[in-house]
């Protein structure tokens, strides 16, 4: 589902005052942007690239199922043509984790020097962005590289993301990784949090036009998904437009209707009898009814379950269900 970007116009001036800074000065900048899963760190990198004009962007990132050494750099290197380049073939041959390679004849110093060697190459003189994704997910080699990268006088804006370290497979050298970047001299750094209902509302509006969302659901459906970009797109693609209902708690089919009877009016024996099962049972269904639509009384409930009658096909189903029931109990 794709969406406006909202709420990180803060974030993206940042990192594009970073590049400019960059772009005019060719100093070193490391900027890194941190997040749980989800929260836009990738469209905030795709947002501050639209501005970089035709400047060299080395991007990688790590295959999560598989982290092998130097999977950042492979991934840059992955296509490129790497003919003239002053490092020994062989070792860069290694370094794109060509399967034909047998076994590294480097020690581990010496392929760090190619590797960064190789990222000189390929950015040759002018501004460059080096995109570094999903840090957390990256195997140690890389790490390193990483690091080393920030610490050179290449007249780069190193951009890392990444989750918090807590996720990474090594979680202290990716925290100390993170720390080491993050502590570089002029260092941007950008913890992304959800967005907020407000910025939730917005999304909702201009996606389903200016009088969709009222404060209520955008809190709703911040409440469905902590205001997670990826968790809300993914709610947009499987609800659409019956998000703007009044938010439905998943009800089991039997709890609908019981629901359904308990805005008839009914009372437990009756409702027992309506459906067959027993008032033990009816109970159990109400008080869990209850729990779910955070109803404090049977009358709320029956309210809310009335409130929602508008809005459409769940409801219809309620009432086709109510009827049989009531069929049911009359045969
Ligand atoms: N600020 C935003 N406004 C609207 N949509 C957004 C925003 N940020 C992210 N999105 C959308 O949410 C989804 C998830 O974002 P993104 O992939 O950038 O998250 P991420 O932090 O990189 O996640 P991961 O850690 O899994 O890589 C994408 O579809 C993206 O377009
Ligand atoms: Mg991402």
């Amino acid at each position: 589902m794709a969406m406006p970007m909202v709420g990180r116009a803060p974030a993206v001036e940042e990192l594009r005052r970073a590049w400019a800074r960059v772009h005019a000065g060719g100093k070193p900048i490391t900027a890194v942007v941190t997040g749980t899963a989800g929260t836009g760190k990738s469209a905030l990198v795709g947002a501050v690239l639209r501005d970089t004009g035709d400047a060299t962007v080395l991007a990688g990132a790590a295959r999560v199922h598989s982290p092998a050494p130097y999977d950042w750099l492979a991934a840059v290197l992955a296509g490129r043509d790497t003919t003239g380049f002053d490092v020994p073939p062989d070792a860069l041959a290694w370094l794109k984790q060509d399967p034909d390679v047998p076994r590294e004849r480097y020690t581990p110093d010496a392929l760090l020097r190619i590797a960064v060697a190789t990222v000189r190459a390929l950015v040759g003189g002018a501004p460059a962005v080096l995109v570094v994704e999903d840090l957390h997910a990256l195997d140690p080699a890389s790490l390193n590289l990483v690091a080393e990268l920030a610490a050179t006088d290449l007249p780069a804006l190193l951009l890392v993301t990444s989750q918090p370290a807590t996720a990474a497979v090594s979680p202290q050298l990716a925290e100390r990784t993170l720390a080491r970047l993050g502590g570089r001299p002029g260092a941007v750094r950008r913890h992304l949090s959800g967005l907020l209902p407000a910025e939730v509302g917005e999304i909702l509006r201009q996606v389903y036009g200016s009088a969709a969302a009222s404060p209520d659901v955008a809190e709703a459906v911040w409440r469905r998904t902590d205001g997670n970009p990826y968790r809300l797109s993914e709610l947009l693609a499987v609800e659409g437009e019956a998000i703007l209902e009044q938010p439905r708690p998943d009800l089991t089919a039997r709890e609908r209707e019981v629901l359904g009877l308990l805005a008839e009016g009914m009372a437990n024996k009756q409702i027992a009898t309506a459906l067959g099962i027993s008032v033990r049972t009816v109970t159990v269904h109400v008080s869990n009814l209850l729990r779910k639509t955070g109803a404090s009384s049977r009358t709320e409930a029956a309210l809310w379950a009335l409130s929602g009658r508008r809005s459409g096909d769940h409801q219809a189903g309620w009432r086709d269900n109510r009827r049989a029931a009531r069929s049911q109990s009359s045969a």
